[in-house]
């Protein structure tokens, strides 16, 4: 508690860590997969609801199944990353908040029954929960390739045709090969995008 991460970790999550776009042979392991996950589910989220739906690809016919869906600019780059990470979000997340957050009895009642409350929840935690998983897995020595040029009916059709969860972004994952980066593009300094009142 209180601790803070040395320079290297710093470089590793933010400054040294880069959107990838190209991706070497080196596969990722299930195991990796699982232990991605034991660090992103400790983000926070409101009630405790984790909305998030994380549906990793990684075999031939899963690829072939998104494929097409994307966009052309990252089609290429996505069939040949080792996962691809559809992150979803789950419309009936209000349905497990009596285990999610079993100190508050009316969480459920919240939800139930307000489509647009569920819609906005569900949108806002779960891409907070896409975000924790790119900082997970950055300290888990993966890197991300994040993208939201796609299809995302395609998408929900082809995955989740049952209506309940919602593709919100992908994410490739994998090692990647910095030959394939781009200059890193400005950044806001902090009075440009930031205030103290
Ligand atoms: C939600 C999201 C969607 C993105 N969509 C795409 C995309 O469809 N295609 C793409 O090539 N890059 C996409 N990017 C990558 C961004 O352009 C990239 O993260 C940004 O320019 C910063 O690059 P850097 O992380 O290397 O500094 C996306 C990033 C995010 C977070």
């Amino acid at each position: 508690m209180g601790k803070i991460l040395d320079d290297a970790a710093l470089d590793a999550l933010f400054r040294g860590a880069r959107t990838h776009n190209k991706w070497r042979k080196k596969p990722v392991s299930d195991t990796l997969l699982r232990a991605l996950w034991e660090l992103a589910k400790m983000g926070p989220t409101s009630a405790n609801c984790s909305p998030a739906h994380i549906l990793f690809v990684k075999s031939p016919e899963g690829k072939a199944r998104l494929s097409p869906a994307l966009s052309e600019g990252n089609r290429e780059k996505t069939m040949a990353a080792p996962v691809t990470a559809i992150v979803g979000y789950d419309l009936e997340f209000y349905e497990k908040l009596p285990f999610l957050f079993p100190h508050n009895a009316e969480a459920r009642s919240w939800f139930a029954g307000n489509p647009e409350l569920v819609r906005t929840t569900a949108f806002r935690n779960g891409s907070l929960q896409g975000a924790y998983l790119i900082l997970a897995a950055r300290a888990l020595g993966l890197d991300c390739g994040p993208m939201s040029g796609f299809d995302n009916g395609k998408v929900d059709a082809a995955f989740f045709p049952d209506g309940k969860v919602k593709s919100n972004f992908l994410c490739n994952l994998g090692y990647g090969d910095p030959a394939g980066l781009f200059p890193r593009s400005p950044r806001f300094a902090f009075d440009e995008a930031c205030e103290i009142v």
